[in-house]
């Protein structure tokens, strides 16, 4: 198991930037890097992972590198054969996102024999030591915010309850889904405890709460069974813990079809993750979701690129974490940023204002 527990990652927030000198990677090598980067993304079914793969294309191109991009649609296998091909053209690094993180172990070792370096984005590679570096953001806290959101929305911790609630979790190949599942649990676990939350499915588990390639049509398949076997005789369900708003949009379709009503006080609290324009518009117009995490994505390719720049330029990227993701071979050096909690009463400030997304592409529903 990679599991950190909260302690660690509680302690590594805020860490200061700290150098790697004599991790040997970059700088030492003769041969002078031109900065020619492979740059693998995992699905076109989320926005997140096309506009990322273009502004890292963009960012490196700017600073003369050339690039190589691709993306794999979700087919493992087509993300293995890229990735060889970035290697036999000759990449000095690679910067992938995985789409099953176990999967990746030979062809890295076939880019580690050609001197590669090797920057796991956003999710964590696992079962391989040649990952070089990692960079995404603080992953255990997503879960905390979604968590907390639901508390504080339904005043939890001020009222007698019980308050009924079910749990979504993400894709099992993907690293991250863990970390924001235990996230959410940690958040709620005296309330479960206490019994003041309850989880009438008694999923309470990874597995049978994973939702397979992050799914939206999985999930609503997932909530439409739970709302037909447990919330039938009136049951109420106050809230489901969603990781991505891909996810979450899949629960309020089910939610809708069996007859709840967004905006009313009987729809349950729904949480998200991403700031997609569609969920961001349904948290504006409060007819689903109340709540997504914002990951300001520019800010990762911008860090992203930094570090291939500080290899290139014969130095060492930044990191401010060295000791929570272990990727079952080491702890992975990595760079973790914040993720920014999203309602309808702070999302001007935080996804227009920083200009994230324009109020027109949330109207409209698509960035
Ligand atoms: C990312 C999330 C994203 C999910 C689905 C995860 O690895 O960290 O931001 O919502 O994948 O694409």
């Amino acid at each position: 198991m990679y599991l950190s527990r909260r302690g660690l990652l509680y302690g590594s927030a805020g860490v200061a930037a700290v150098s790697l000198s004599g991790c040997g990677i970059g700088g030492e090598d003769d041969k002078q890097l031109t900065g020619f980067t492979g740059i693998s993304m995992p699905t076109d079914t989320s926005e997140r992972w096309v506009i990322e793969g273009k502004a890292l294309e963009a960012n490196l191109k700017e600073l003369g590198y050339d690039v190589v991009h691709s993306n794999a649609k979700d087919v493992v296998e087509d993300q293995i054969s890229q990735i060889q091909s970035m290697v036999d053209e000759g990449v000095e690094f690679l910067i992938v996102a995985a789409i099953d993180n176990k999967s990746l172990g030979q062809v890295l070792a076939a880019a580690k024999d050609k001197g590669v370096t090797v920057i796991s984005y956003d999710r964590l590679i696992l079962e391989t030591p040649d990952v070089d570096y990692y960079a995404s953001f603080d992953n255990y806290q997503v879960g905390v915010l979604q968590a907390t959101h639901i508390i504080d929305r339904l005043g939890i911790r001020d009222n007698e309850g019980p308050f009924n609630l079910e749990i979504f979790s993400g894709d099992l190949g993907d690293n991250n889904s863990q970390y924001f599942f235990m996230g959410g649990l940690d958040t709620f676990e005296s309330l479960l405890y206490s019994g003041k939350v309850v989880i009438p499915s008694g999923q309470t588990e990874q597995d049978p709460t994973s939702t397979a390639g992050w799914s939206g049509d999985v999930a609503k398949e997932r909530m439409d069974t739970l709302i037909k076997e447990y919330y039938s005789d009136d049951r109420e369900l106050h809230a489901v813990l969603s990781p991505y708003d891909g996810i979450s949009r899949g629960i309020v379709a089910a939610l809708v079809e069996n007859d709840y009503e967004p905006g009313t006080a009987g729809f349950p609290v729904v949480t998200g993750q991403d700031a997609e324009a569609a969920s961001v518009k349904a948290i504006k117009d409060g007819t689903g979701q109340t709540e997504t995490v914002f990951k300001d994505t520019r800010q990762l390719a911008h860090t992203v690129t930094g570090m291939v720049q500080a290899i290139v330029e014969g130095g060492e990227p930044e990191v401010n974490d060295l000791g929570t993701y272990d990727n079952g071979f080491k702890f992975v050096p990595s760079l973790l940023l914040d993720p920014v909690d999203v309602t309808a009463e702070n999302y001007v400030e935080v996804i227009v204002e920083s200009e994230y997304l324009t109020e027109e592409q949330i109207d409209a529903g698509e960035a």
